[in-house]
C-alpha cells in the first residue's frame, strides 16, 4: 500500500508524529509538506524534536489569503499525487492544507482518509469549521478522536464511514510529556517558577484579524497578568504582527506581569504548560493538552470542539471577556485538586496505531505493503 500524507501546519506535524511511524510499518508513505507554515519555530523544530520523518516534498506555499493559499497548495498537491500514484491520501485536522489535500484527492479521485474527523464548533464563521465540514463530506474514511466526533458524523449521515481511534495528539502528549520536563530549560530562560505562572496563546482569525477583538485580546492579557500573573504570552507570528501593526505590542511588553515569548518548539511549550498554574488559549490542541496535563484552561472563545474538557470542569469558555477570564481562573485554580481529569476520553495513547490499522484495512484488507 502506498499512502501520500499531507501536512503543512504546526499541529499537523504533531499529529504526523503519532501516525507516521505506525503507518510506515504497513505502507510506503510519501510525506508532502505544503509549506503553509515555514518559520523554523513553527515547522522544522517539530520534525526534529518529535522524530517525524523529513518531508519528501515541500511545496513552499507560504502565507496568503484563503483562496491564494488553498489554491497554491492544490496545484502542488495535484502534481504530487499524480506523480506518486498513491493508493490513498491522508489528511489531518482542519486547516487550509487539509482542505487542499482533500479536494485534490476527491477529484482525481484517490481514496481519502481524514484524521481528526467529526470535530464541530457549529460556527460556520470559523474558517476551520468550513474546512472540517467540507473535508469530512468528501472523505471515504473518517478517523475520529472522540465519541462526540463519532456522534456528530452519525447525525450528519456519515456514521458508516467513521471509526473511533482516539486522539492522536494525546499519543504525543503521553509519549513526549515526561521527556519535555527533563529536556527543557524554558522556565529558567523566561524567569518563571513551576506552579507560579500562567501561560497564554492566541492566533484564531476571530480574535486576531478584527482590530476591536485584537484590542480586547490585548486588554484581557494585560488585565489577567496584572491580576494573577506572571503570565507567559507565547505569541504566534500572526498575533505578534497584528499587535505590532495596531501599536499594542509595546504596551503588552511593558504591562505588569506579562512575559512575552517567541513561538516555542514542542518540548519547550509542553514543559511550560505542564509547569503552569493555568492556561489561556483559543487553540484547540492546547485545550486538550492542558486537560491531559491536569492544568486548568480558560478558552478565549465562546464555543469549543473539545466539549469533554468543559464538561469535566477543567475548561471554561470566556470569549474575550477579561472579567470572566479572571473569575474563571480564580475558581478553577481554587478547586484544582477536586476531581482528576480522565485522559481516557482522548484514548489510550494508541490512536496513531489505530489510524494506521484502519487505513490499511480500508485500502487492502490489512495485507502488508
Ligand atoms: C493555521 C490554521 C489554523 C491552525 C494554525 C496552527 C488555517 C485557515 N488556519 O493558522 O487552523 O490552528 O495554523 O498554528 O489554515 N506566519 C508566519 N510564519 C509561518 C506561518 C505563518 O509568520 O511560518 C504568519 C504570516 O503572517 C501569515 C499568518 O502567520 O500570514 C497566518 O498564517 P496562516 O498559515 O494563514 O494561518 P495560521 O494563523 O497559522
Amino acid at each position: 500500500m502506498k499512502v501520500l500524507t499531507v501536512v503543512g501546519n504546526r499541529p499537523q506535524f504533531v499529529k504526523a508524529a503519532a501516525v507516521s511511524h505506525h503507518l510506515r510499518r504497513r505502507a510506503e508513505e510519501t510525506l508532502v509538506h505544503t509549506g503553509q507554515h515555514y518559520d523554523r519555530e513553527l515547522s522544522e523544530v517539530f520534525f526534529e524534536e518529535l522524530e517525524v520523518p523529513p518531508p519528501d516534498r515541500n511545496l513552499g506555499v507560504g502565507s496568503g489569503s484563503h483562496a491564494e493559499q488553498t489554491a497554491a497548495a492544490m496545484v502542488g498537491l495535484e502534481r504530487a499525487v499524480m506523480e506518486e500514484s498513491p493508493d490513498a491520501v491522508l489528511v489531518y485536522g482542519d486547516t487550509n492544507t487539509t482542505l487542499a489535500g482533500a479536494l485534490v484527492a476527491a477529484k482525481l479521485p484517490v481514496p481519502l482518509a481524514h484524521v481528526e474527523a467529526g470535530m464541530r464548533s457549529f460556527q460556520r464563521s470559523m474558517p476551520e469549521e468550513v474546512n472540517r465540514v467540507a473535508v469530512d463530506r468528501v472523505s471515504g474514511l473518517l478517523l475520529c478522536p472522540t465519541g462526540t466526533a463519532m456522534e456528530n458524523l452519525r447525525r450528519e449521515g456519515m456514521g458508516e464511514r467513521a471509526r473511533l481511534t482516539g486522539d492522536v495528539m494525546a499519543d504525543v502528549a503521553l509519549r513526549f510529556g515526561p521527556l519535555a520536563e527533563r529536556r527543557s530549560s524554558v522556565r529558567e530562560r523566561l524567569g518563571l517558577e513551576r506552579g507560579g505562572y500562567l501561560v497564554a496563546t492566541a492566533h484564531r482569525a476571530g480574535n486576531v484579524d478584527d482590530p476591536d477583538e485584537l484590542a480586547r485580546l490585548a486588554g484581557l492579557i494585560a488585565a489577567v497578568a496584572g491580576e494573577s500573573g506572571p503570565l507567559a504570552f507565547v505569541a504566534h507570528p500572526r498575533t505578534r504582527a497584528a499587535l505590532a501593526a495596531a501599536g499594542l505590542l509595546e504596551r503588552l511588553e511593558e504591562a505588569a506581569g506579562v512575559v512575552l515569548s517567541e513561538p516555542l518548539g514542542y518540548l519547550d511549550f509542553t514543559a511550560l504548560l505542564r509547569g503552569a498554574r493555568a492556561a489561556l488559549t483559543d487553540s484547540g490542541g492546547l485545550q486538550k493538552e492542558a486537560y491531559l496535563a491536569g492544568v486548568p484552561c480558560v478558552t478565549l472563545r465562546e464555543e469549543t470542539e473539545w466539549v469533554e474538557t468543559v464538561e469535566s470542569g477543567w475548561n471554561r469558555l470566556v470569549g474575550l471577556d477579561a472579567e470572566r477570564a479572571v473569575a474563571a481562573l480564580e475558581e478553577m485554580t481554587a478547586r484544582r485538586s477536586a476531581d482528576a481529569p480522565d485522559p481516557s476520553v482522548y484514548g489510550d495513547g494508541n490512536a496513531g496505531e489505530r489510524c494506521a490499522a484502519a487505513l490499511a484495512e480500508w485500502i487492502d484488507g490489512g495485507r502488508p505493503a
